[in-house]
């Protein structure tokens, strides 16, 4: 009884990692792609409120390649979606902007037990993420 208990659990838990795993594979290998960011000035350890790189650009570099690592794959090369995911030239300017991007980024988008978008915040760190930002921030359409 022990034993089929477990078991049981065991392929609950193999299962629900399929699942998830084929709902990310949809949209090809999503493993997270380092981003080397010791160019850049250090900002600590607390997420900052607003981009403390916008126009800079050591991060605008950095941050269109983190994207083409990163995010091109869903949200499309040079940040023109091909409808997958939303286009992120049309992301507000400001503050709020930045704070909608930071959301997004930190903990991606999951819905209905489907991952529309993983988490990159605790694997790429807040300076990949507002270098991504400083760089969108020169694609940005109104
Ligand atoms: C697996 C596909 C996928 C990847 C990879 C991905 N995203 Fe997304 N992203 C989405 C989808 C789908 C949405 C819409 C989610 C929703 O509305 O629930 C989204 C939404 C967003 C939004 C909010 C846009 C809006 O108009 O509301 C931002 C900002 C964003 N993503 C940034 C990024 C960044 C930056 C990266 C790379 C570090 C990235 N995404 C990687 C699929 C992805």
């Amino acid at each position: 009884m022990q034993f089929g208990k477990a078991a049981l659990l065991g392929a609950a838990a193999i299962l629900g990692v399929t699942a998830s795993a084929s709902a990310l594979m949809a949209h090809g290998d999503v493993t997270p792609q380092a981003v080397d960011t010791s160019a850049l000035p250090d900002i600590g350890q607390e997420w900052l409120a607003a981009n403390p790189y916008t126009g800079n650009a050591k991060a605008i570099e950095i941050g269109q390649s983190a994207y083409g690592q990163n995010c091109a794959r869903c949200h499309g090369l040079d940040a023109e979606s091909g409808g997958i995911a939303p286009d992120l030239r049309y992301l507000e300017l400001g503050e709020s902007g930045d704070q909608w991007f930071l959301e997004r980024f930190r903990h991606g988008s999951s819905h209905d037990g489907k991952v529309y978008m993983p988490p990159f915040g605790d694997v790429l760190g807040q300076k990949a993420g507002w270098a991504i930002r400083a760089w969108l921030e020169t694609k940005h359409q109104e």
